[in-house]
């Protein structure tokens, strides 16, 4: 069995020309495994399965087949992003699969976070196998596994990934990144000429805004987290704070209060700024952001988005709250 651990006299990539070099070893490497066939790969569009898109576009072109399914919980503009970078810049062989009133059909009505987890892992890997049985001819399947996955927890993203899948859909993994730290990841994705805003992205749950949209989602609910998050974030750059604070996000309770605007009484939502610092995200501490930003926050976020009128600053560390609020 192939081995699971980091090679003792691997050198930490921590410039360009070690990270050359390690793609031009990849790329050989990955040649070899999968010689003239095909290979598949769930593209989201976070740092892991980009950096190994660009990767394999380099090694196999469109021999890689990226499936880019849209679950209707990414960010703003997250999937214009992976169509723009990965179609149109490196001409990938990309599927965008438009699964987004799949997912809000199925989440309906459902408040569990457990629940709502499960529903949004089990849809996204039935959307991934059938786009994986239109395709003839795929005999391997790419994944982001990172030295971390390996080191943490066994492999993580092989069981959610191959294990979710049946039995006649199980293909040999190719996993490029797998002795790489994340700091690597990002060199790597540098030297590979993916944009910054894709190689140095804060984390972001697999369920994504599913988690931070709380309660049963809406499509209306969701809209405010989607809008509020891409407001804070364009604060934060704006600010210079994107890349000092580690994590920071938007979150939409399901229960409304009362408000007044333009001298007529309002009955809206809460938005719940939460900006976090942490080295491993066991244990977080919370951004001292300036007052007068902070403000300027709120004035944008209820004036600019619909359905909010009150804005929230969480001054909770974890412990004793979790970064996200499920
Ligand atoms: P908590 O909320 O447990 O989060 O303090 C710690 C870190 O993990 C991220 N997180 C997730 N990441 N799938 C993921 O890929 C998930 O289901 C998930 N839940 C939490 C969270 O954003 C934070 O960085």
């Amino acid at each position: 069995m192939e081995s699971n651990k980091r090679p003792e006299n691997m050198a930490r990539i921590n410039n360009a020309e070690l990270a050359d070099a390690f793609i031009a070893e990849q790329v050989a490497a990955v040649r070899a495994q999968v010689d003239d066939k095909k290979v598949l790969l769930a593209l989201s569009g976070g740092v892991d399965s980009s950096v190994v898109a660009a990767l394999l576009i380099k090694a196999i072109g469109k021999n890689l087949v990226c499936v880019h399914v849209n679950h209707g919980l990414l960010r703003k503009g997250e999937p214009e992003q992976v169509v723009e970078v990965f179609k149109n810049r490196m001409n990938a062989n990309l599927i965008y699969v438009d699964a987004v009133d799949r997912f809000l059909d199925k989440l309906a009505g459902v408040a569990e976070p457990e629940k709502k987890r499960k529903i949004i892992g089990a849809e996204f890997i039935r959307v991934f196998e059938e786009e994986a049985r239109k395709q003839d001819g795929i005999e391997f399947l790419a994944q982001g596994t990172i030295y971390p996955d390996i080191l943490e927890s066994g492999p993580v993203k092989a069981h959610h990934n191959v294990g979710g899948l049946p039995d006649d859909l199980r293909f040999e993994l190719v996993e490029p990144l797998k002795f790489l730290f994340k700091d690597e990841v990002r060199v790597v994705g540098k030297a590979l000429g993916l944009p910054d805003e894709m190689v140095y992205r804060q984390p972001f749950p697999g369920p994504g805004l599913g988690v931070r949209c709380l309660g049963a989602i809406t499509r209306e609910r969701l809209e405010c987290v989607r809008e509020s998050d891409a407001i804070l974030r364009e604060e934060f750059a704006k600010n210079g704070l994107a890349g000092k604070v580690w994590q920071y996000f938007t979150v939409v309770p399901d229960f409304r209060s009362v408000g007044v605007k333009d001298g007529l009484r309002t009955f809206a939502y809460p938005v719940i700024l939460r900006a976090v610092n942490t080295v491993d995200a066991m244990t977080a501490t919370v951004e001292d952001v300036p007052f007068a930003l902070l403000q300027h926050i709120t004035e944008r976020i209820t004036k600019e988005v619909p359905g909010v009128n009150r804005v929230l600053y969480d001054l909770t560390p974890k412990p004793c709250g979790t970064i996200e609020w499920e």
